[in-house]
Formats: structure tokens, sequence, C-alpha cells
């Protein structure tokens, strides 16, 4: 069976990132970088590489530094050609005229309903919600992974990644049912169950491929955990209805919203990289020492 290919990936970046207080106060959280390059282009990258062809960013106000991200820096590129310098860096960055598309949260009501600010624009197809935040690491991506057990069960395809348990009150855990490989079906899933409710400590990580029915169920949203309209409530109405699965990771996940997870990022791909990794081994042994 073929279903319809993933084309789409949408980008909710309209957060306030309080958790990362100061950085961003007048920085996007998603412009935060890892080693050298922002948390918006790794998870752009990895929707590149899974397929998708259109990407769409659910934007909010001061997050103009993310659309100067993709866009043609005539300042910069001009000096560098004049200095002689590689252009390597910059130029991959720049996206086909027309795109991104941008869609704007004018409050930031919940991840549910950043998702449903991009309605006009996913229409009716299948679609990749992709969370910048989450930098996940593994070859191939998270998102390319999804997409290839997509092709073989269709339907809607999120996270599952083991936490530990006394943390699953912190995000949306699934009940699972039956496992196959890296598949395991979804029975419920529960945004931020209070202590001692979780079902099992499979968390959804910030990637998820969803049938467009999810659109029409947020437009009448229901407030949920953290008084917002949770993505994660309006998904488990289609457990059921349509074919559900989790989809356990190959690879890494750092959670980058969290100051903690992004230093170790930081930490654990500049120690992978072939420039920086021996001063930074060097350094940190030093420093455990
Ligand atoms: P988070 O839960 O990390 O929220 O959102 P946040 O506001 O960015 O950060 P904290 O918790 O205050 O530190 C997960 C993703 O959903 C987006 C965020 O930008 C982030 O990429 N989001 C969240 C929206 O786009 N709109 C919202 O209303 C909420």
């Amino acid at each position: 069976m073929t279903f319809k290919p993933i084309r789409k990936a949408v980008f909710p970046v309209a957060g306030l990132g309080t958790r990362f207080l100061p950085a961003t106060k007048a920085m996007p959280k998603e412009m935060l970088t890892v080693v050298d390059k922002p948390l918006i282009q790794y998870a752009v990258e990895e929707a590149l590489e899974a397929g998708c062809d259109q990407i769409i960013f659910v934007t909010g106000r001061g997050k103009g530094a993310l659309e100067d991200h993709f866009d043609v820096s005539y300042e910069l590129e001009a000096t560098m050609k004049a200095r002689g310098k590689s252009m390597a860096l910059i130029e991959g960055i720049r996206q086909k005229p027309g795109s991104p598309v941008y869609v704007r949260q004018q409050e930031p009501l919940g991840l549910g309903h950043a998702v449903w600010c991009a309605r006009e624009i996913v229409g009716d197809e299948p679609f990749a919600v992709l969370l910048p935040d989450e930098l996940m690491v593994g070859e191939p991506g998270f998102l390319k992974q999804m997409v290839q057990a997509y092709e073989k069960v269709g339907g809607n395809l999120i996270g599952a990644l083991e936490v530990a348990p006394a943390e699953t009150d912190k995000y949306g855990i699934i009940t699972p049912g039956k496992v196959d490989g890296a598949l395991t079906e979804v029975l419920e899933v529960v945004e931020k169950p209070t202590k001692g409710t979780a079902k099992s400590n499979l968390m959804t990580p910030g990637r998820y491929i969803l049938q467009p029915e999810v659109m029409k169920i947020l437009d009448n949203p229901v407030t949920g955990a953290g008084g917002e309209i949770q993505l994660t409530d309006a998904m488990a109405q289609l457990i059921g209805k349509q074919p559900f699965h989790g989809y356990t990771f190959d690879g890494r996940r750092f959670d980058c919203g969290d100051k903690a997870g992004w230093v170790q990022a930081n930490l654990a791909l500049a120690l992978e990289r072939e420039d920086i990794g021996p001063a930074v081994r060097g350094f940190a042994q030093k420093l455990l020492a």
C-alpha cells in the first residue's frame, strides 16, 4: 500500500522560551546555537533530509532573526566574496524562493494552537511537525527514520522514547500496545500525566507525522495541561480511528529548551568535531581531573 508522501514540515517557533531566560528575552530560543549552528537549522536540515520540500514556520513577535537566517545576507555575502572567504557555511542555508512559508501565531496559546495556525498551508495532506528545541542526532535523522516507518504503516506516527519514571509528568506519555521492532502501537497518549498516573515511561519527543484530520479537531480546541491548547489532546482523538504508532528513534535526543540539555548538546557535538574536538576534549579532561 502506498500512502500520501510527507512533503510539508511545520516548525512551531512562536513559544516564549521562558525556561531559557534571559537568553531568550530578545532572541528566539530556536536561534540558540549548538556549536556553530542554530537549533532551527538542525531541524530544517532534518526535514529536508526526510524529503519534505515545504517548510512552514509558525512564528510570533520577536522572531525576525529566524526569517533572516534563511534569507540572503547581501552585506555578508558581498564582504566575504570580496575577501575571498569560503561561502560554504552560508550558501546552503538559503532556501528556494517562496520558502519557508511563515504564518503567525498571535498569542502563544499552546503547541496545538500553533500547529492549527498552519492549517491553510497544510491543507488536506499528511504533514510533519518538528520542535526545533529538541535536537535529534542520528544517521539517518529522526524524521527520515519516521518517514521510512510511515511508508510501511501510514497514519499517525509520534516519537516514543524512554524517560526516567520520575520525569513522566513533564511530557506527553504513551500507553503502549503491540510492539514491532521500533514501532509501538499507541493505545492512548496523555499530556503531562499527574505523578503516579503515567501508564508507561514512553514519552513523545518533538517529532510527529500527522494526518490532516487533526486540524479539524483543533478547530474546536480544548484547554489542556498547563492551561494550553495541547497537540497531544487533539492527536489522542485520532487513536482508534486511524493507525497510530510510536517510533523509537535510533539516535540521541538533547532537550535544548532546557539549559542543562543545551550545554550537554554543545559538549557532545563539540567533542565529535574534527576541528575543535581535540581542544575541547583536552580542556574537559583537565576540568574534570
Ligand atoms: P515549549 O513547551 O518548549 O514552550 O514549546 P516555550 O514557550 O517555547 O518554552 P518555555 O517552556 O517557556 O521555556 C515547544 C515548541 O512549541 C512552540 C515553541 O516555540 C517550541 O518550539 N510553541 C509553544 C509555539 O509555537 N506556540 C505556543 O503557543 C507554544
